[in-house]
């Protein structure tokens, strides 16, 4: 029987029933189903609803409940709508009158906007866990780059040369607002909406204050109807895992761009290529285009959501239960996207050798022949021009950069030294420019701000 047919006069249609329930994903909320019903029952003996017996009778009710889940023998039945009706009517089979008054004082407004916190704020400790080593592992291979210079581009076409190191921090700084966003979205999710019934409280004396402690909230709702209405935590979250989506898919697009022939700068380890059913000479970068393919299904997700919010009225309508496919959906993939990146971008090999032969075009060092002229107080764009036309020269005469530079009036040899590629990295020493010694500075920045957060997370993890 459902829970609520008491107030119908026929059974529900089969059709009904299949269309409806949510039992086939939220199953998965078991564990915050239960502790949820372990601290409603707690809270229940606070406001003397329960006797000490009946407390314990429930407890242990929820104990076998949770160890049938855990050892996969619940028996499901067909009227089980959802994660909360199976956890309460097996609860009830197991103490028997007592576990009619499980649900005093409780919605399932409430329990599933508790559930979904409780498995968001843990979700998100994983994730960050997650982020945080890859964001490490990027510091690392920086590390690991030491002074190798690459091609910077703009439009794909080689600008600047610049620092390995400065390049894969780019994608690290990324990473790093990701880290952010996530832990934001963790102090925004940190808000018990446990004890706001239906939608406005209850009359048994019920304490959100104290549920929310037991369950270890930082806080607890303000407002009843927002408190069961508010999605808000789960279109975060699609969100912050769509915008991880989309760096990770751009860090993939360049590992595919890499690794071809043409550039030939990466070579990711066999291990994590793989290969052609038909064209024998094939290794591809499968994970990469995945992780790039994904980022639409993960965008797709946080789309869903915001549609479903969109327009409806307060408090609970059933459409919010369909929060929760694309919620799990962003998180189990981008959890399995994260293990596979990493260990891609942990294995694959850097050619520093052709980096640094496609980094030493003389073209990229035309910007430094403007600046050149710019400090012996040659307006800038009067330098842009005489650096142009000196181009231009080069590739139509075919004479090379340095040598024009070398007897250009207003140039030299001293010129002709600046611009080497090396000597052009190095003068670039500003904060958070592109010279090695910015970019040393750089690093251990970064791996400091990682450091703090990671204590951040550390101590959250403790007590969430
Ligand atoms: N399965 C429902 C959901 O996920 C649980 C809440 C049901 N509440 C209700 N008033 N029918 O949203």
């Amino acid at each position: 029987m459902t829970l609520w047919q008491n107030r119908l006069s026929s059974p529900p249609a089969n059709e009904l029933m299949e269309f409806t329930e949510s039992l086939s994903f939220d199953v998965r909320l078991w564990p915050y189903d239960i502790e949820g019903s372990r601290v409603h029952v707690l809270g229940l003996k606070r406001a003397g609803i329960l006797s000490e017996e009946e407390v314990a009778q429930l407890l242990k009710a929820l104990s076998q409940v949770e160890e049938e889940f855990s050892q996969q023998t619940f028996a499901f039945l067909p009227s089980d709508e959802d994660v909360h009706t199976a956890v309460e009517r097996r609860v009830t089979e197991i103490a028997g009158d007592v576990g009619e008054k499980l649900h005093s004082g409780r919605s399932r407004n409430d329990q599933i906007a508790t559930d979904l916190k409780l498995y968001v704020k843990r979700e998100l400790l994983q994730c960050l866990r997650s982020l945080l080593s890859f964001a490490g592992l990027l510091a690392d291979l920086a590390e690991g780059a030491g002074d190798a210079l690459m091609p910077g581009y703009t439009h794909t076409q080689r600008a600047q040369p610049i620092p390995v190191a400065h390049y894969l921090l780019a994608h690290g700084w990324a990473i790093r607002r990701d880290v952010d966003r996530f832990m934001a979205t963790y102090t925004r999710s940190d808000v018990s909406p446990l004890g706001a019934g239906a939608l406005a409280g209850s009359t048994l004396g019920l304490d959100p204050a104290f549920t929310a402690a037991e369950l270890g909230f930082s806080d607890v709702f303000a407002n009843s109807l927002d408190a069961v209405a508010d999605r808000d935590f789960v279109v975060e979250v699609l969100f912050d895992i769509a915008t991880l989506g989309v760096h990770l898919s751009r860090i993939a697009e360049e590992i595919v761009l890499f690794t071809t022939e043409e550039f030939g700068f990466l070579r990711l380890d066999d291990a994590y290529a793989t290969g052609s059913s038909m064209l024998p000479q094939k290794k591809n970068a499968d994970i990469a285009e995945l992780a790039r393919g994904k980022t639409g299904r993960y965008i797709g997700n946080l789309m869903q959501i915001m549609v479903t919010l969109k327009g409806l009225p307060l408090t609970y309508n059933r459409d919010l239960q369909e929060d929760k496919e694309p919620l799990f959906d962003s998180f189990d993939q981008m959890r399995l996207q994260l293990n596979a990146f990493t260990g891609m971008l942990a294995t694959m090999t850097f050619d520093y050798d052709r980096m640094r032969q496609a980094a030493s075009s003389e073209y990229m060092q035309a910007v430094d022949i403007a600046e050149y002229l710019v400090t012996t107080q040659v307006p800038f764009r009067r330098a842009h021009g005489i650096a142009a036309g000196l181009v231009r020269d080069s590739l139509e005469r075919r004479v090379s950069l340095s040598e024009l530079v070398s007897a250009h009036p207003q140039l030299g040899t001293e010129a002709a030294h600046v611009i080497e590629a090396d000597s052009a990295v190095r003068r670039r020493n500003s904060r958070g420019a592109a010279s090695v010694a910015s970019v040393k500075e750089q690093l251990s920045r970064f791996r400091r701000e990682l450091e703090g957060v990671a204590e951040a997370v550390r101590s959250l993890s403790g007590n969430g």
